[in-house]
């Protein structure tokens, strides 16, 4: 188990160098700690390093467990298992279950390039308890079989929580990819997620500098945190092309900024058909000037039976991460009130209005092409009146480059080879 991995110093010292670069501070973009944390294998052999690759395996001392359950994990986790492939270091993927659906799953697998889980623990949907303790309960089985170095959870659902509190009761060191979101909204099943996650798991892995200050907020040590930027925008980059070359615009007749795409699954939004009527209204009233592709989550789907979707709104079973891709990147504008689909539109710079009041991403907003309008009519007619007049702009975030499954590695062997104990 974790705790108990030898990590005195590697005999090639190259290890304890990164160390002292990278865990007494949080790493900062462009910082001369961020760019000696980047790399411990190219900076000190040039070679690419098969040794320092084993070293870095017999710093961890067991294999990394990544934990995936809901769509949103997938994208989350591939880049993780390449780059530790890459680095020789063992690893296996465990699927909880949670989304099970070909479309809400498999297709993510094959599209990825993502090797099919070794432990698949088909929990299934259910209530928050019965779910939550169905995947503590399995995946007890499997940290005891596998004796991880660490466990890897990506994100906010309940696979993502029921893992971590099951490693950390077991003694495993727990990271958390996506650490220190906050929305505030604690009626949002996932910010009770976050902030369990985050308070069990000894590495918080931060996808921006607004994370981090919630983090150092609520007390956490430096020493326990790591800004390695956003791992989604690892795998987006690395799909564009292919995504920009599939068939789904022809495939439903759209053209280039000729659309607007809505997705919709927040619980707050659909599971009440009071409040998803006025809002497709809305939506109704914006398709009479541009035409709206809506792929239909299970979630909104079941509502729909109670709810009539307006003419002008073309409904489309759930896509494929590529096809998404595909659709964002030639959206006119997407509205959304999904947590993903306002950080891979602002890697596309492609305007977002988030139907919600609330985001845990605010750094989409200050920095990217994100508009907060909640479900008020007004507010979401203007946010989207501004978005088709061309009056939205924003960056790709720092760190947001392709590059924090690299990072996320290089803190964990890190992390290990400094032995920091649980804050
Ligand atoms: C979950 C996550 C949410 C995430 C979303 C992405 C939690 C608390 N919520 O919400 O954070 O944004 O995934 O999709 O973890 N269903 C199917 N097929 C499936 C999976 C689900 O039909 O493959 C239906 C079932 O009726 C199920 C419902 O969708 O009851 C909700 O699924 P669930 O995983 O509980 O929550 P999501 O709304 O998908």
């Amino acid at each position: 188990m974790s705790r108990s991995v030898d990590a005195s110093p590697p005999s090639d010292g190259h290890l304890s160098t990164h160390r002292s670069d990278t865990l007494h501070a949080v790493t900062e973009p462009n910082s001369p700690a961020s760019s000696a944390a980047s790399s411990p294998a190219d900076a000190t052999d040039p070679s690419g390093g098969d040794n320092t690759h084993s070293s870095e395996a017999a710093v961890l001392g067991g294999p990394v467990v990544l934990v995936a359950g809901a769509r949103p994990n997938f994208m989350k986790v591939g880049p993780l298992q390449a780059e530790l492939d890459r680095r020789s270091i063992p690893n296996r993927l465990v699927h909880t279950g949670q989304h099970y659906d070909p479309a809400m799953s498999d297709v993510f697998f094959d599209e990825l390039g993502i090797r099919p889980p070794d432990h698949h623990l088909e929990v299934g949907s259910a209530s928050h308890a019965v779910q939550t303790a169905r995947i503590m309960e399995a995946f007890e089985q499997v940290v005891a079989q596998e004796q991880p170095s660490w466990v890897v959870v990506p994100g906010d659902v309940n696979s993502t929580m029921a893992a971590s509190l099951v490693a950390a009761k077991m003694g495993v060191r727990v990271a958390h990819l996506e650490a220190g979101l906050r929305s505030r909204d604690w009626a949002m099943p996932e910010e009770v997620n976050r902030v369990v996650t985050d308070r069990v798991s000894d590495l918080l892995l931060a996808p921006s500098p607004d994370a981090v200050d919630n983090l150092r907020a609520e007390g956490y040590p430096d020493s326990a945190v790591a800004l390695v930027g956003n791992i989604m925008a690892d795998t987006l980059l690395a799909n564009l092309e292919r995504a920009r070359s599939r068939p789904i615009l022809v495939t439903h007749g759209l053209t280039p900024g000729g659309y607007g795409l809505v997705t919709l699954h927040r619980p707050s939004n659909v599971d009440d058909p009071d409040t998803l009527r006025p809002l497709l209204a809305t939506l109704g009233e914006i398709a009479e000037e541009l035409p709206l592709i809506w792929p239909v989550h299970p979630r909104a789907e079941s509502a729909l039976n109670a709810v009539e979707v307006p003419a002008g709104i073309t409904r489309i079973e759930p896509v494929s991460y590529l096809d998404s891709i595909a659709l964002q990147a030639d959206a006119r504008v997407v509205l959304t009130d999904s947590g993903g689909v306002q950080e891979e539109t602002t890697v596309l710079g492609v305007p977002c209005v988030t139907l919600r009041t609330t985001t845990e991403r605010p750094i989409t907003i200050t920095h990217g092409t994100n508009q907060l309008a909640g479900t008020d009519p007004d507010a979401i007619r203007q946010a989207t009146r501004r978005a088709l007049d061309g009056d939205v702009s924003g960056a790709r975030p720092d760190l947001w480059d392709g590059e924090t499954a690299r990072r996320c590695v290089d803190a964990l062997v890190a992390h290990t080879a400094a032995n920091i104990p649980h804050h």
